[in-house]
């Protein structure tokens, strides 16, 4: 027996400090291209002044967020202001605004030292789920789904629940991106509201959360969300190989390697070598492809922007069922809006970011499996934090965007309507053809040899 165990644990303590490298008077600017010279200054900037994109350049007229460390600011403001452009200082001290974003320890078995007014680290966020999982043995599992370059799992979370229509499967996809706290913030206020539906007043909840089978993937990048805790707050990718690591929203296998990405590994949007190079993206591939059958939809979520993005990213064409899903999409908007009146746009990233992509996870999923329902939510907010987003702002982050996702959730028809094989989608299609021809002919040969 050990009676005086309680003592020792019933202090809940907050860890704001870490060895990790800091950003004292690096200072976020916002600048707005409204001529072409701007847009090529702006693309240059990693080059001549190292600085660290939030928000990359696009089109004209999209704001685009950077950090400037207090060494270059002299001479990169002196260039800025030679070529006219006109910048916004979003934060002046972007450390001092990380020293804001609280990060606080779950106590074991203690479900109410778990909330959304702080954030945590992922063995906190594995071991509350864990905690879930057995106060809800029956409607609740864990599995890992594989494992990351420094061995950490990568949680997937299943919820059936008891008396559940399980008319079609959603996937929700958080953390792939390492800096962006609030996403699996989300994710796991988004598994409390559809583990605690049966229980809830709210009878739009109670109806979704058992019209599904919920699949939660909160932390994609383990490694790197880890990594931007205990070193660097402004790491994005994975950490394969210790050093440069892949932007693992860049590695699926849609239109890989071809618009919007790096070869260099130095780059923050480093696409890997070939599609699927990462354990991570490899292992969520394999994931989604064995819950593919009555896949209905299928959730990413980023940060920040305030935005709901539609596929396909790699181009500037609105294809398959865009309308329909634009349509549910301003819907949600609107409920949004209703809580807080935060403002979120709707489109293709080319339509909302201003750039085109590969290699992005939605993309792949819906050209891949046909999926009908895929949206990719940059969180709050709109700049004014970025990553540095508040504790304060955590709660209602999470309740705002629960309401937009309830209503993308809203089943609408008895049963959804697949998404048929486009002519888009055709060539695809046909190389899968050719190339089964091409392994047949080389197994013919292989057994005649
Ligand atoms: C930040 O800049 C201020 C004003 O220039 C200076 O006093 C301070 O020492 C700087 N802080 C660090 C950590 O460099
Ligand atoms: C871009 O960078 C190159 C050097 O890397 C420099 O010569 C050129 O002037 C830069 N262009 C702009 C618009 O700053
Ligand atoms: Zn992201």
């Amino acid at each position: 027996m050990h009676p005086n165990i309680g003592f020792f644990i019933i202090f809940t303590f907050y860890i704001n400090y870490c060895d990790c490298r800091k950003y004292y008077n690096y200072t976020l600017y916002r600048g707005i291209p409204v001529e072409d010279a701007h847009l090529k200054f702006f693309m240059n900037l990693t080059k001549m002044y190292d600085v660290n994109f939030w928000r990359e350049p696009g089109l004209l007229y999209k704001p685009v967020d950077f950090v400037v460390s207090p060494e270059v600011k002299p001479v990169f403001l002196k260039e800025a202001n030679n070529l006219g452009l006109y910048l916004t200082t979003m934060i002046v001290d972007v450390q001092k605004a990380f020293d804001m974003q609280t990060v606080k320890t779950y106590i074991r078995r203690k479900m109410d030292s778990f909330d959304w007014y702080s954030y945590y680290r992922t063995e906190d966020i594995y071991q509350w789920l864990r905690d879930l999982a057995k106060a809800h043995p029956s409607e609740m599992e864990l599995h890992s789904i594989g494992r990351t370059y420094e061995n950490r799992d990568i949680m997937s979370v299943r919820i059936l629940l008891k008396g559940s229509k399980n008319r079609s499967r959603v996937i929700v996809e958080g953390g792939i991106h390492a800096r962006e706290w609030i996403a699996p913030a989300f994710v796991t206020y988004f598994i409390h509201q559809i583990i605690k539906a049966p229980s809830s007043n709210n009878m739009v909840l109670k109806e979704i959360a058992l019209t599904y089978e919920w699949f939660f993937i909160p932390i994609l990048n383990p490694d790197g969300y880890e990594f931007s805790h205990v070193e660097d707050r402004l790491w994005r990718k994975n950490r394969h190989d210790g050093r440069f690591g892949v932007d693992l929203n860049r590695n699926f296998d849609h239109a890989f390697g071809t618009v919007g990405v790096k070869f260099n590994k130095q780059s923050e949007i480093y696409c890997g070598p070939y599609a699927f190079s990462e354990r991570e993206s490899n292992s969520m591939a394999n994931f989604i492809m064995s819950k593919r059958e009555a896949l209905e939809y299928y959730f990413a979520f980023h940060s920040y922007g305030q935005y709901m993005i539609i596929p396909y990213a790699n181009n500037k064409y609105h294809e398959d069922n865009f309308d329909e899903v634009k349509n549910m999409c301003n819907d949600a908007k609107t409920k949004i809006a209703q809580r807080f009146n935060t403002q979120y746009t709707v489109g293709t990233a080319y339509d909302t970011v201003g750039y085109v992509t590969s290699g992005v996870s939605g993309c792949w999923v819906k050209r891949r499996l046909r999926v009908p329902y895929v949206v990719t939510f940059e969180l709050r907010d709109n700049g004014f934090h970025g990553f540095a987003l508040p504790p304060n702002k955590i709660l209602p982050t999470c309740q705002e965007t629960m309401d937009g996702v309830l209503s993308l959730l809203s089943p609408r028809r008895d049963k959804f309507t697949e998404l048929r094989v486009t002519d888009s989608a055709r060539p695809a299609f046909v190389m899968d053809k050719i190339v089964i021809f091409f392994n047949t002919f080389l197994f013919i040969i292989v057994w005649f040899d």
